[in-house]
């Protein structure tokens, strides 16, 4: 009892210093499509509640990131350090004091804060009840429609007023996250006995391509059509590259030794580091291989070897038990794999993720705060690329009678659907093409983002695509012209042959695309590394400026959707491939 009393003076001196403020509603959403209230959430169900403090400097941060990947700029390629990207993300101290005494008010002291390192994230796990008191809500099990997935959310939450400007957002309350693979199911062609039997070669940009490359894509046939054949990698000492995975794929190191030995027979015996993160597993039995983590794995490391290569395995988001009071790790998985990073003092200089959903399913203050957390991997030095999604501008359904591109506002209208994490200014966005020579892939993801800006690095591409392809009004209402446009640039996204559970597939999606693109990504950080230079960090403003002529031009195709034939692949810059995709020769010589 007697340890108590200070804990209760504390509290009380607290309670009488504090303003006292009126809960005020802090963020409100339509409950999302497709997920159903199925009952009130048990009150001790133990929710892992995570504060975010405002970044109080994150526009400094974002000026240093921007200096230091412009390549005019002197400063070009001087990343910051981890503790130079903390003290820049670190909350304001009046933030950080009115965030304790508010936890201190509801009973819950140092101890059970978990702290991010910055000290710009709280992690608390109190139960749903006392959850419910302090946001000054109620939580429900909501069910998805379309499967068994439950999860134990809200539709609003409130903050006492004083607390808005030091608490920037809490999860998990309105976040219905559906985070998926980007591997087009509707690619998954199934069982490939053998390359395709087509011989000799093509002549595509002036690099020879053998002829089968048009049928089936291989290792081979990426390096040969983005002009990479010689390239030996020297910086394997320093470069590595990663691939991110989520929802139970698992990358299987005995469809790698197969996927070796039919493309890439000197990488043989050569394996990859796993990251276990938040509980994730990477399951080993054959049949639980995933195709999205095998595609990625095989094909990024592939194209890098013999660069090292780890594979980050991020659990989370289990299905919601009703009726226990367990405690279950529910963070949503982008966090939980920036956490991990961001503590990390060294980081892979490439990254790629395969992974992500419509922008509107997730809410923008989250939106905005994961994107922020990619920034910092930017200032660190990190090039992340991410598929840019594998349904066009929203649904991939060109039929307007059954079309699904609903806005999720209240107003159920029709609008294009652009996806994150691609809609996120600080990474690079990855669509898709196919054929030889190369023209856009009909589910290549793209469009404009309602949620981030257009960044001033995109300001010049994407006005003239807007004036002398969109004139006039085409599509006018339906997507958002301000707004940071989709992809950056692309790659091969279709026909990729991977080695899934003992098993020759054909596969193919953006998710194909962006591993792909990220092992090119990976040789010029490579070559860099090699000449002493720093590595590329985030890459656009490079790309848009002095990066334009490594491009190939993509400038045919579209990708329908939302009862629409989508936006067209056309000369220069466009929301279907981006840039073009890479030459990798060209561009070796622009970043040396
Ligand atoms: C891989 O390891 C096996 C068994 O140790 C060995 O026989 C084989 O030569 C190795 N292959 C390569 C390419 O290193
Ligand atoms: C691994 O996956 C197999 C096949 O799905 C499953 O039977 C097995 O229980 C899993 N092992 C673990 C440890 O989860
Ligand atoms: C795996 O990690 C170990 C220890 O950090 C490192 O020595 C090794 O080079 C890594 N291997 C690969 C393939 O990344
Ligand atoms: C929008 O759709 C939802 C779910 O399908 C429905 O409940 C709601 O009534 C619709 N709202 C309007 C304004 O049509
Ligand atoms: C746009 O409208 C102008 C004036 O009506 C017309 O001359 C022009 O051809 C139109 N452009 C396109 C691409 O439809
Ligand atoms: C795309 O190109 C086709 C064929 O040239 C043209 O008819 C159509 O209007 C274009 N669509 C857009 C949105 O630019």
């Amino acid at each position: 009892m007697l340890a108590r009393v200070p804990y209760l003076l504390a509290v009380l001196g607290i309670a009488f210093a504090a303003p006292h403020s009126a809960p005020k509603i802090k963020e409100r959403i339509h409950a999302p499509r497709d997920w159903i209230n199925v009952g009130d959430a048990p009150s001790n169900h133990v929710v892992p509640l995570r504060i975010a403090l405002p970044q109080s400097n994150f526009q400094e941060l974002e000026r240093h990131l921007y200096e230091i990947s412009d390549p005019d700029n002197v400063r070009y390629g001087e990343h910051l350090s981890k503790e130079e990207v903390e003290e820049l993300v670190a909350p304001h101290p009046d933030s950080v004091h009115a965030v304790n005494e508010w936890l201190a008010g509801h009973d819950i002291s140092e101890g059970d804060c978990v702290r991010s390192p910055a000290k710009d994230w709280i992690t608390v796990h109190v139960p749903v009840a006392k959850a419910e008191a302090m946001l000054d809500t109620k939580f429900h099990v909501w069910k998805h429609a379309k499967d068994e997935d439950s999860v134990v959310r809200t539709t609003s939450y409130s903050l006492p007023e004083h607390m808005h400007a030091h608490i920037e957002l809490i999860q998990p309350t309105t976040l219905f996250s559906r985070l998926t693979g980007y591997r087009a199911t509707s690619h998954f062609s199934g069982a490939q006995e053998h390359p395709a039997a087509t011989s000799g070669t093509i002549t595509v940009n002036g690099h020879e391509v053998d002829a089968s490359c048009t049928t089936t894509i291989t290792v081979s046939c990426l390096k040969q059509l983005y002009n990479a054949v010689d390239y030996v990698p020297a910086a394997t000492q320093k470069n590595s590259i990663a691939l991110t995975g989520y929802l139970d794929q698992f990358a299987n190191f005995a469809d790698l030794q197969q996927f070796y030995a039919d493309q890439v027979p000197a990488a043989v015996n050569s394996t990859f580091n796993v990251t276990f993160i938040n509980g994730g597993v990477n399951n080993q039995t054959l049949s639980a291989a995933g195709g999205e983590a095998d595609l990625d794995v095989q094909f990024a490391l592939g194209i890098a070897f013999p660069t090292p290569g780890t594979f980050y395995t991020t659990g989370g988001s289990p299905p919601f038990i009703p009726d226990t009071d367990e405690p279950f790790n529910d963070n949503e998985p982008y966090d939980a794999w920036l956490d991990y990073v961001l503590a990390q003092k060294t980081l892979p200089q490439t990254i790629s993720t395969s992974y992500g959903e419509n922008e509107q399913t997730v809410p923008e203050s989250y939106a905005k705060r994961v994107c922020a957390g990619f920034a910092q991997l930017g200032a660190r030095g990190v090039s992340l690329l991410v598929g840019s999604g594998d349904a066009g501008v929203g649904d991939g359904d060109p039929d307007p009678a059954t079309q699904t591109c609903l806005t999720n506002d209240g107003r159920n209208a029709t609008e294009f659907l652009p996806g994150f994490p691609a809609s996120c200014p600080f990474v690079t966005a990855v669509g898709g093409t196919t054929n030889i020579p190369e023209v856009a892939v009909d589910f290549s993801g793209g469009g404009f983002s309602n949620y981030f800006a257009r960044p001033s690095y995109q300001e010049s591409a994407v006005t003239e695509f807007l004036t002398k392809q969109l004139p006039n009004g085409t599509y006018e209402g339906l997507y958002n012209p301000a707004g940071r446009a989709i992809p950056d640039v692309s790659a091969q996204a279709d026909y990729f042959r991977i080695f899934l559970s003992g098993q020759v597939v054909s596969i193919g999606g953006t998710s194909a695309a962006s591993p792909a693109f990220a092992g090119f990504v990976s040789l010029l950080n490579d070559a860099r590394l090699s000449h002493g230079l720093p590595p590329l960090g985030f890459l656009n403003p490079l790309l848009y400026t002095r990066g334009l002529s490594g491009f190939h031009d993509i400038t045919s195709g579209n990708a329908p959707g939302c009862g629409t034939p989508g936006f067209n692949a056309t000369v220069g810059w466009d929301p279907v491939t981006g840039l073009g995709t890479p030459d990798f020769g060209k561009l070796k010589n622009i970043v040396l």
